[in-house]
């Protein structure tokens, strides 16, 4: 959906923001692109709607170059959230979400019930929100309204730039969790830009690992964590990289001991839920030990004990380790050099 081939972005200043760049996001794919503060991230994104241009290489979108696309028209099928939002302080919240829409010519009855169920999809009540004025909001709420605009035109392709950055850890984590919640409806094509590597992890299909304007590693992020590709990843996911495995491990039935014949559990969370919110459910316990559901039935599946939690990692650790021995004897040049990656081994 989205390929950058061998793109390079030199500033006016000399500086080398992004430097023979290779990569490819699919459809309905949402990639993270993680690094240090400085290492092109920023300008990785504002090249896909053309708000700097590269020096040399290209970006496809659908297939199409987009140097031949008229600017504008480009910026219509791609959604922008950024950091500081940028909402209108003189607009409603109703209004400033219909914005796109009526830019593009939608009558205004229409973008007005269009922004409603968008509000409504973010979590924000438009009967209680939508006349307010972004000054009225939290940080939250307002970066609630800035996923909803980005969205209201229903472009095919997202790109977010830090966009939880400016909220508090606790809101962060609730506004991640419903993002990924409503991305599962909603299927967009999502370039994310973070410094967080967890955010990175917790949110991507793919993350994208940068250097100084390279990618040092680009895969998912078990393998990321599981296999780093040199020594700079090794170092930039940190000997914590056990614990972030947590945010990326199901909970399965294999890692469950029976319920039968102990007392009912006090708690349960859904099997298919990451080990990092079971072992959060857990330690809010005292028992030790939390139900596992079946998400359909609601029928207890059975429950989870901390050595469980150890279980499943070793089993996540020990999969990650024996899938990336088997794609190094099948792949070769091949995954590597597609992805443009840099430093692999
Ligand atoms: N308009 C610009 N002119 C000159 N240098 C720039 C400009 N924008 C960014 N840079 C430089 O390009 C590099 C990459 O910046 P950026 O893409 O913003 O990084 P990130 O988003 O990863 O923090 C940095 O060294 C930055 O100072
Ligand atoms: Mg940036």
């Amino acid at each position: 959906m989205i390929r950058f081939e061998h793109v390079t972005k030199r500033y006016a200043d000399g500086t080398t923001a992004v430097d023979d760049l290779s990569f490819e996001v699919a459809e309905g794919e949402l990639v993270t692109l993680v690094g240090p503060s400085g290492c092109g991230k920023t300008t990785t994104m504002k090249m896909v709607n053309r708000l700097v241009e590269p020096t040399s290489g290209r970006i496809l979108l659908g297939g199409e170059d987009i140097a031949a696309a008229d600017p504008v028209q480009l910026r219509r099928r791609i959604g922008y959230v950024i950091q500081q939002v940028g909402l209108f302080p003189h607009k409603t919240v109703l209004e400033n979400t219909a914005t796109v829409p009526q830019l593009v010519g939608t009558p205004k009855a229409a973008a007005r019930a269009r922004a409603a169920e968008l509000l409504e999809l973010v979590g924000l009540d438009p009967s209680v929100y939508g006349g307010r004025y972004p000054a009225q909001l939290s940080g939250g709420q307002r970066q609630r309204v800035g996923v909803a605009r980005a969205l209201a035109a229903d472009p095919p392709v997202l790109l977010m730039d830090e966009p939880f950055g400016a909220v508090d850890p606790v809101v962060r984590e609730r506004l991640q969790n419903e993002f990924l919640a409503l991305q599962k409806t909603v299927r967009k094509t999502i370039l994310l830009v973070t410094h967080d590597l967890d955010e990175a992890v917790r949110l991507g299909d793919r993350i994208a690992v940068y250097g100084a304007g390279t990618i040092e590693q680009f895969d998912r992020p078990a393998a990321v964590l599981g296999a780093p590709a040199n020594a700079y990843v090794a170092s930039f996911v940190g000997a914590d990289r056990s614990l972030k495995r947590l945010a990326v491990t199901p909970v399965r039935a294999a890692d469950l001991e029976p319920a039968a014949g102990g007392p009912a559990p006090a708690a349960t969370v859904p099997l298919g839920s990451s080990l990092r919110e079971a072992l959060a459910a857990l330690l809010r316990q005292d028992a030790g030990r939390i139900g596992v559901a079946d998400p359909e039935s609601g029928r207890l599946a059975g429950v989870l004990t901390p050595q469980g939690v150890h279980r499943a990692l070793r089993r996540a650790e020990a999969a990650e380790t024996a899938e990336t021995a088997e794609s190094g004897q099948a792949g070769e040049a091949g995954g590597a050099a597609d992805a443009g990656v840099r430093g692999g081994s």
